[in-house]
């Protein structure tokens, strides 16, 4: 059994702050061999998201500067449920404390709350900061990445910048009773931002299928929930108020489902909704309204299971998975569970956790000790290449 790492993931990427504290042992990569086979086990020791919906939610979806403000206010009591930092008898050293006042001065706040807050305390045991460098909104993300190299200064220890998306698919791992998953795999990753067929051959080698080609599946249901006057984020309440409604009452298409690629198009869906709910009066859409979120969400599940089979089928994988928040969908888990067992009998099914499919630090975590393990350990120089870059820009 390799060493135990406890792993602080860190993701800011978009409207959530979320940290995790998670411990982690075992190979995590198949050898070519395949005498070491990637069966890592976890520990979720901590997992906080300090959700900022609340903020979001009056203007319909989530405001880039916005966000960037709350994550500068949340990080700090976000860590401080993470973890219990006790009072430090050393001081930290003037050069230390230069480089922290270097990577944090566009955030006074966080700096001053940081060097109060975290400075005074004792190192934790923390052996590795894995934090999301993107892809997301860029004022959101490098508060995130920027309060995770000051960590990293303070405490010396190394820290991985997090493909967002990898951390979808790597939260799987929870799943799977810590038997090896079988490549090649076929992770469909749904989220507010990406909507992606990719082909898994092992942990880090990733093939890129198809994706969409204007709106992400999360960012189709966040629109469309806002035509039926429903709150934001719209994924949970479409799934909810279509529970109620009749999937065939509204023939709506099916976007790209005969393509021939695995390329993906939801804004015709989106249009073909307003345009029937403009056709209707108000009462009819009072009356109608569970339908058209039925009917909606059938339309998107069925593109979305039709083109991950079809891949499945084609690159013969041993492995189905489901990543990102629409992965939350009770209907797409279990109408693709039906498929794969009609289709793909023999082939490996994996869901994240109800609650680690949105985002979340502890997928962030997993896909750090991914990395670690693998010999990604100098991601500092890019990140500090990328975050000096950015942050200008903003
Ligand atoms: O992965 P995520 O938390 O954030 C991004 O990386 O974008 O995904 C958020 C998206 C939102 O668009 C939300 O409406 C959608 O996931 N979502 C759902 C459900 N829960 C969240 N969509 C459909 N059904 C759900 N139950
Ligand atoms: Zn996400």
């Amino acid at each position: 059994m390799d060493k135990k790492l406890t792993i602080l993931g860190i993701e800011t990427s978009c409207d959530e702050t979320a940290l995790a504290l998670v411990e982690a042992s075992g190979p995590f990569r198949q050898d070519k061999n395949e005498t070491k086979k990637n069966s890592p086990i976890f520990k979720v020791l901590k997992n906080i998201i300090a959700s900022q919906i609340k903020i979001h939610k009056k203007y319909g979806g989530v405001v880039p500067g916005l966000a960037k403000r709350e994550h500068q206010k949340n990080l700090i009591p976000t860590l401080q449920k993470v973890l219990k930092l006790s009072s430090s008898k050393f001081q930290v050293s003037s050069f230390k404390l230069q480089a922290i006042d270097n990577i944090l001065h566009r955030y006074p706040e966080l700096l001053k709350n940081f060097k109060i807050k975290i400075a005074t305390r004792d190192k934790p045991l923390i052996d590795l900061i894995a934090v999301t460098h993107g892809p997301g909104l860029e004022p959101a993300l490098w508060v995130g990445v920027n309060f995770a190299r000051a960590l990293s200064v303070l405490w010396d220890i190394p820290i991985i910048g997090i493909d967002h998306m990898e951390g979808h698919v790597a939260v799987n791992l929870l799943n799977t009773d810590y038997s090896p998953i079988k490549f090649p795999a076929i992770a469909l990753a749904v989220s507010g931002g990406h909507t992606q067929l990719i082909l898994v051959k092992n942990w880090m080698e990733y093939e890129l299928l198809g994706e969409t080609l204007d709106d992400a599946a999360g960012e189709a249901f966040d629109k469309v929930a806002r035509m039926l006057k429903l709150p934001f984020p719209g994924g949970p309440h479409i799934e909810k108020l279509g529970k109620k409604g009749d999937p065939r009452k509204f023939d709506l298409p099916r976007p790209m489902e005969k393509s021939g690629d695995y390329n993906f198009s939801f804004s015709g869906l989106k249009t073909a909704v307003r345009y029937t709910l403009e056709k209707l009066n108000k009462k009819e859409i009072q009356t109608q309204k569970a339908d058209m979120a039925a009917s909606f969400q059938q339309a998107i599940v069925d593109v979305l299971i039709s083109k991950t089979i079809k891949a499945a089928k084609e690159y013969n994988t041993k492995t189905i998975m489901l990543a990102g928040g629409v992965a939350a969908n009770q209907k797409l888990k279990k109408e693709l569970q039906e498929e794969i067992k009609r289709e793909l009998p023999d082939a490996q099914y994996l869901v994240p956790q109800i609650k680690l499919a949105t985002d979340n630090g502890v997928m962030i975590a997993i896909a750090g000790y991914l990395r670690y393990q693998n010999g990604y350990v100098s991601d500092w120089k890019v990140l500090e290449a990328n975050s000096n870059k950015l942050i200008t820009e903003n």
